[in-house]
Parts: C-alpha cells; structure tokens; sequence
C-alpha cells in the first residue's frame, strides 16, 4: 500500500464499551486510577518521581503487611512477577518443589524448569488445598531448596491455607515463594506474620489498576538468598540485584520506570490504604457472600468448598445441557458485564465469577444475578 492512499479512516479513535468487569482479571478500574494516568510525565530519575516511589513502596510495605526494604513494583504484569521470584529464586541444579492445583502452579512449575530448578511437584484435584502433612511428606521424601505455592488460585477458586506450610517449609530450610495475584488487597496476605520469603502478586486484580506493575517482595532469607547467588540471575530484565539499586539507595538506572503506570498503581495504593485492609477483606467477604448464597438461589452449584472458598474469585459449574459461552456472550451483549470461562481442567464445565477490587460492589452482584436468572431460565 503507497503512503499516498493511506486510509486513516479504517483506524477509528478508541471507544471501548462500559464493561463491568467480573471476570478473573482486570477488574474494573477506579476512575481516580484511570485520572492518575493522566499526571504529566517527568523523567524517571527526577527528584518528584524518586519521592513518588519511596511513597509507592511504604503503600505496597502496607498492602504486603511487611517490613520487607526490597517490596517493589515489577514492571510487567503478573507473570513477570512470578518470573522475577522463579529466576531470583531458583540456581540451576536446585531442587523446588511446586504444589500444582490449577493453571498457575502449573506456570510457576514450567517456569522454574527453564530456570534450571530440578522440580518435583505435588497435585491437588482443581478446586483443593493442600494440607501442612502434604508438603511435609513430599520435603521429607525429597529435600528442597525453593517451595511454590498458590495462596488464591485463579483457575479454581480456592483459597491456600499459608501459616502451617510456612513453618514447614522453613524447618526443611527453604525458601517459599507465594503467588497473591489473586488474593492482594482482597483477602489478607500478611507477608510477615506468615513468614513468606517472596510474595508476589499483581496490578489488574484486587488493586484495581490497569494491567502493568506487579508488587513483589523479599524477606530476609530471600534476600540472603539472591546475595550468595554463585552466578547472576539468568534474567537480565528481572534481577533484583538491580533493579533493586533503582528502587533501593542507589537509584542507579536499570530500565526505564513505566512512569504514567506508577502513577496509576500509586493512586491504586492510597485508595486501598485509604479503605483500610480490614475494611477491604470485609467488603470483599460480605459481596461474595450475597454471591455465593444467590447463585445457589438460581439452583447453581459452587465448585469449592465453602471452608475453601476464595471471596475474589469464585467458579461455579455450568448446569448440564447450557452452552456455558452463549451465555458469556450474552452477558456481554446484552448486559456489558464481563465473566470468565474455566481454565485448563474447568474448561467448558464452570464459570468464574471475580469480585474484585473496585468490582466488589453490592450493585454488581445484584445485576449479574438478575441477569443469569433471566438468561437461565
Ligand atoms: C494466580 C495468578 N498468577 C499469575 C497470573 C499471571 O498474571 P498476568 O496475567 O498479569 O501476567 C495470574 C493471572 O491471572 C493469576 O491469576
């Protein structure tokens, strides 16, 4: 095509429809968010912006529950936090186990192989929990250097109990990575009343923020850890020794910061600290609870266990002979609300439904529930 005759008319301005987003990810962002983006850029190594990070990191300090120095904002979305823990984390030859019970321990598990790990792994059915004797019975049979666990999985619902593994892991002198992704500013994380060595999790869920920064931190023996490393992290982009310096002391240039994103991700941060994190874990319980107890209302079955079952993110099994995407088509055309389809094992047999973030909200329940009642019988 000749520069001349160029048509500019088949590329139209950007008109996304008002979605309501409650499916697994993103949430719906706050427009305060949405208006942060908007602040003028300055450099990245200017006086205001090394003072908007130091902000940046004592808020995410607050949402970890921490006192973590290195709890930082990854600049890439949620996998690259996990990559940034899986390479920082794991040395070629070291032996981690990682507990897979849905799609992300699966990821966490292939990750870690291509970092060199030698990796064991435990399963649970999708939509299970893994008890302390579990973890405990597979160290006891073969020692590891790193442990991975989901504490919110995605793909199933189901909430990880931590505390219990957290002991066991360390009395087996390990290192215990956590993925929050789905759990940060929606249910509590408590990094360091747990004891979790790297937590990690990210922008576009809980947080309401647009895709982008992903929060991780490193405790004490983590950090130790990334230190007695014999070779640099095999991951330019991703080593904390690094990018670290930049958000540490130093302030050395590693990579550019994606400003206008820290500003979205720090108005996400006041927004959560302003609510309080107690408040926020309530409001996310209460909204699930209206979910859970209508859903069962319209003669829907829930996937996970109560005792197990996470308020962010809930899967519900479709009912024998509904075509389980007509109905999210419909959800979308007609109401402009945005569910997920199952992943991986559920697929095809549940739906997820996420009430997260600024997406936890009584009015949302209430009309995705009248929805499906309408669309389903
Ligand atoms: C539990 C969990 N871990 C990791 C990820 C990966 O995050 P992202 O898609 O932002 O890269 C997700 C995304 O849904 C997730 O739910």
């Amino acid at each position: 095509m000749s520069r001349e005759h160029f048509d500019v008319a088949r590329f139209p301005e950007l008109n996304m429809p008002p979605r309501i987003l409650m499916g697994p990810g993103p949430s719906t962002i706050n427009p305060r968010v949405l208006r942060a983006m908007t602040t003028r850029v300055v450099g990245h190594l200017d006086p205001e912006f090394l003072r908007l990070m130091d902000r940046v990191q004592a808020l995410l300090r607050y949402a970890f529950e921490t006192e973590n120095p290195l709890t930082i904002p990854i600049s890439g979305t949620g996998s690259a936090a996990m990559e940034a823990a899986v390479a920082n984390m794991v040395a070629p030859g070291d032996p981690v186990l990682v507990c897979v019970n849905g799609y992300f321990g699966l990821r966490i598990a292939d990750m870690a192989r291509r970092y060199g790990g030698d990796v064991a792994t435990i399963a649970r059915p999708w939509g299970e929990v893994f008890t302390p004797d579990e973890v405990e019975a597979a160290l006891a049979q073969r020692p590891a250097r790193v442990v991975a666990i989901v504490h919110a999985e995605t793909s199933t619902g189901a909430l990880q109990p931590l505390d219990e593994i957290a002991r066991v892991v360390h009395a087996h002198d390990a290192i215990l990575i956590v993925d929050a992704v789905t759990s940060l500013g929606g249910v509590p994380v408590r990094v360091d009343a747990v004891d979790i060595d790297v937590c990690y999790s990210g922008s576009q869920k809980c947080l309401s923020c647009p895709p982008g920064p992903s929060p991780i931190t490193l405790g004490p023996r983590a950090v130790a850890k990334l230190e007695q490393r014999a070779a640099p992290v095999p991951n330019w982009y991703l080593d904390l020794t690094m990018v670290g310096k930049y958000w540490g002391q130093e302030r050395t240039y590693h990579h550019t910061a994606p400003i206008s994103a820290i500003y979205a991700f720090y108005e996400a941060l006041r927004i959560v600290a302003a609510e309080g994190l107690e408040n926020r874990w309530e409001r996310h319980r209460r909204n699930a609870q209206l979910l859970w107890d209508g859903l069962e209302g319209l003669g829907l079955k829930l996937h996970v266990p109560l005792e197990h079952r996470l308020p962010t993110l809930t899967t519900v099994r479709v009912p024998d002979g509904v075509d389980e995407a007509a109905i999210r088509r419909r959800l979308l055309d007609e109401y402009n609300i945005e569910i997920g389809g199952g992943l991986g094992e559920l697929r095809g047999t549940t739906w997820r439904i996420g009430l997260m973030g600024f997406s936890s909200r009584l009015e949302n329940v209430v009309l995705l529930l009248s929805a499906l009642d309408r669309l389903l019988h």
